[in-house]
């Protein structure tokens, strides 16, 4: 039987760090109300000129590097982000000549804040139906660009950044299962509307985040539910829930669903905030070089994000 196993992991955070105590001077907040009420303390903001491919193009080379393997033995490289550099060519095809990969299939998928997942999802499939060997699965966003730093219920929770892994074709137990859901009728809750600004067009986030809050904690519990019924475990088998970071308050409400202590949870959110596709190979990689997350050890991923979509991924890392 072909499994899909994680070879390699790497990250990366744009170098300009905002802490809530800079958002402090320009918007209507506080520390205290931001640390507590979503348990975010800074975010990585990308320099003028920086773009979503830079970023996920040094996550790439890391994780090739931790992989041990040679950059051409890449055969398709997928790229998950809400922020590409351009409409087109897709971010993919701009990390791939970034790379020096000649002739390998690449893509961007865009699924927001589940990106990630639904792109380990793809990637799963195509190793398992002998399409690829060796894929690189890239979440990357510059989330800045996008935020009206103006509003400080938004303004607050993004940051920027990149992870990076390489999941190869192997015969030992990798990806277990993935879960990949999409219900597009939110849409109003959590979107990009285009705005025409004094003739401008300006495209930011918005978010009625209290709604979201719910629908996203109420959806995470069955997402944790149907990957276990899956795989026929049991919440105590899961070694670590490296989760997509949007706020800690929901990150406790996925660990007390799994009955779990937040000490087997991989929180980031307070340095990242929310980076979104990058957030989860972000974790995943704070964990490894933490020497929190080891061989054998069983991952829980899971995301929600803006679509409304959602998933869940289950690793033998
Ligand atoms: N500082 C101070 N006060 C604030 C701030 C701020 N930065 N932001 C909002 N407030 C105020 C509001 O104006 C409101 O005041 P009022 O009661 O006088 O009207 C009060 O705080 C409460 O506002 P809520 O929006 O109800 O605050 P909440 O506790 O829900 O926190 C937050 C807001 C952090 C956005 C939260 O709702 C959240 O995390 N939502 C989910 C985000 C998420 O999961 N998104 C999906 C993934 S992201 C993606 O896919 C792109």
């Amino acid at each position: 039987m072909i499994f899909s196993k994680i070879i390699g992991v790497g990250s990366y955070l744009p170098k300009k760090i905002l802490t809530n105590k800079d958002l402090e001077k320009s918007l209507d907040t506080t520390d205290e109300w931001i640390t507590s009420r979503t348990g975010i303390k800074q975010r990585h903001i990308v320099s003028p000129g920086q773009q979503t491919s830079d970023l996920a193009f040094e996550a790439a080379r890391k994780a090739i590097s931790n992989s041990n393997i040679n950059t051409d033995k890449i055969d398709l490289i997928i790229v998950a982000t809400t922020t590409p550099d351009k409409i087109f060519p897709s971010t993919a095809c701009n990390v791939q000549t970034k790379l020096g990969i000649k002739n390998c299939p690449a893509f961007d998928i865009q699924a927001v804040c589940s990106g990630f997942i639904y792109a380990l999802s793809v990637a799963d499939k195509f190793i398992k139906t002998k399409s690829a060997k060796n894929i690189l699965v890239i979440g990357a966003d510059s989330m800045s660009k996008i935020t009206d730093y103006t509003d400080r219920s938004n303004a607050i929770l993004w940051g920027d950044g990149a992870g990076a892994v390489v999941l190869s074709a192997s015969d030992q137990q990798g990806i277990l299962s993935t879960h990949i859901h999409a219900d597009g009728k939110y849409e109003e809750l959590l979107h990009v509307p285009k705005r025409n600004v004094e003739n401008k067009i300006e495209q930011t986030i918005e978010m009625q985040g209290s709604q979201v809050f719910k629908i996203a904690v109420n959806t995470l519990d069955k997402i944790v539910d149907e990957t276990l019924i899956a795989n026929q475990l049991k919440k105590e088998d899961i070694d670590w829930l490296v989760p997509h970071q949007a706020n800690v308050r929901i990150l406790e409400a996925t660990a007390k669903k799994l009955e779990m202590g937040m000490d087997k949870v991989i929180v980031t959110i307070d340095r990242h905030g929310n980076t979104s596709a990058a957030s989860i190979p972000l974790a995943l990689d704070d964990g490894i070089q933490n020497g929190k997350i080891k061989t054998g050890h069983l991952l829980l991923m899971e995301a929600f994000g803006g679509g409304f979509t959602w998933g869940s991924a289950l690793i033998r890392y």
